[in-house]
């Protein structure tokens, strides 16, 4: 069997690892291997948005580079759609697997479940991880490619159990829909002890060395965005930099900036909020502020992570991450596609005003929530897809209706 696995931008490649290492668990126990190929859009591109997460997650060089790039909506999904036509001509996969909600993982999808193999209607299975997640608020654009790549696919990977309603809901068969986990829990799940590894804390001067010659860690917090909605409109941005002064004047807020957003904070004249600019050796040692860097690769940002008082995000990802590691988090939006991380986990979903963020923050900032790990976020999703693929690529002889 053959099954092209697709990542596109940065989100997706924690995601699509465990799938990889899950296929070769699978095929050291079957008599007839699965061939793996990874499909890489090139949605993302930079070395600090794409390379730097291959290295860090040993994820093997794509099978096949599509190198869109940047561009509005419909020019960079319509070019992996006609880019990825290609592949599925020339790869003949037996099924296809995209994660996730960016525009990749809508493209691909379009394009796998309008391929034809034959004229009695044969293509590949489709499937999608990360699938039934709502936010029911159109204006975002992955809630349209939620929305589109859930009513194409023939497999519907859950993550947490608001999918299933919401799948249902919108009139998907129960029998298509699998409740199998998180991938990316799965990732953070095998790179935390790697994580602990990471020099991060010291080159950002968070971690400072006691008499007994251990470090200790200064309670900081972590912020980031990258929602159009947040960082596009200077007002909006305004809101949230304002909400974030008062933990600023008390704390470290180290933010890894989004490329989007480091060109926006230029753009929109905001540059005076931050104590430290695009640096990628912040002053040491930090002094209460929000510092900004780059974006940083994998293991960096989740020691990043583990280590914080609080998180401060707009971040779908970020809100399941931290609600495994229990860090109290602030989602900056006024809604949540992911239910679970605030009703088990330690998310609390503040809005965007500058008030209601600053109140979140006094709340989260002053204690850990109670929280819980969600259900089947074990460690086990990527190997319960791969086994659910084989059932289904073994019966999969007809188009399914
Ligand atoms: C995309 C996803 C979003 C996800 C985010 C994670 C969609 C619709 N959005 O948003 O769901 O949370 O990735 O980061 O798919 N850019 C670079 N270097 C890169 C990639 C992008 O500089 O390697 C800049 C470009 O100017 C580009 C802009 O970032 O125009 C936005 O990139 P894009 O992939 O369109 O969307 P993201 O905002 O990254």
């Amino acid at each position: 069997m053959k099954v092209i696995i697709v990542v596109g931008a940065r989100p997706n490649f924690m995601k699509a690892a465990p799938l990889l290492r899950a296929v070769d668990k699978a095929n050291g126990r079957n008599p007839s291997p699965i061939v793996p190929v990874l499909v890489h859009t090139g949605q993302h591109y930079d070395v600090a948005m794409s390379d730097a997460f291959f290295a860090d997650l040993n994820l093997p060089r794509p099978d096949v580079y599509l190198g869109v790039g940047s561009g509005s909506h419909a020019c960079q999904t319509a070019e992996i759609m006609k880019r990825f036509e290609c592949v599925l001509e020339d790869q003949h996969p037996d099924a296809v697997l995209v994660v996730g909600d960016v525009n990749s993982t809508a493209a691909c999808a379009l394009v796998t479940a309008k391929f034809c193999y034959d004229s009695a209607g044969h293509r590949p299975l489709l499937g999608h991880v990360e699938a039934g997640l709502r936010s029911f608020d159109r204006s975002m654009p992955e809630e349209c490619n939620r929305v589109v790549t859930d009513h194409l696919s023939d497999l519907l990977f859950i993550t947490e159990k608001s999918g299933l309603h919401n799948l249902q809901n919108e009139g998907i068969a129960a029998n298509r829909i699998f409740f199998v986990g998180n991938t990316m829990i799965d990732c953070l799940l095998e790179c935390r002890e790697r994580a602990k590894t990471s020099i991060i804390l010291d080159r950002l001067g968070l971690s400072e060395r006691c008499n007994s010659g251990r470090s200790s860690t200064r309670p900081y917090a972590v912020l980031t965005l990258h929602r159009p909605n947040n960082v596009d409109d200077r007002d909006a941005f305004l809101q949230i930099l304002k909400g974030m002064q008062d933990i600023a004047a008390e704390a470290a807020v180290v933010f890894p900036m989004h490329p989007r957003t480091f060109r926006k904070v230029e753009e929109h004249g905001l540059s005076s909020f931050f104590s430290v600019l695009a640096a990628t050796e912040p002053a040491h040692p930090p002094r209460p502020g929000i510092v900004a860097a780059a974006p940083l690769g994998y293991l960096d940002f989740l020691c990043l992570l583990m280590h914080a008082r609080l998180v401060v995000t707009d971040s779908g990802g970020i809100q399941e991450e931290t609600t495994c590691l229990g860090v109290p988090c602030v989602t900056v939006r006024n809604n949540t596609e992911r239910p679970v991380t605030v009703e088990k986990g330690t998310n609390r979903i503040a809005g965007t005003t500058s008030e209601g963020i600053r109140d979140a923050i006094r709340v989260q900032w002053a204690g850990t929530p109670e929280f819980s790990i969600p259900h089947k976020w074990d460690g086990h999703a990527a190997e319960r897809i791969i086994q659910v693929l084989l059932n289904h690529t073994v019966a999969h002889s007809a188009p399914i209706p």
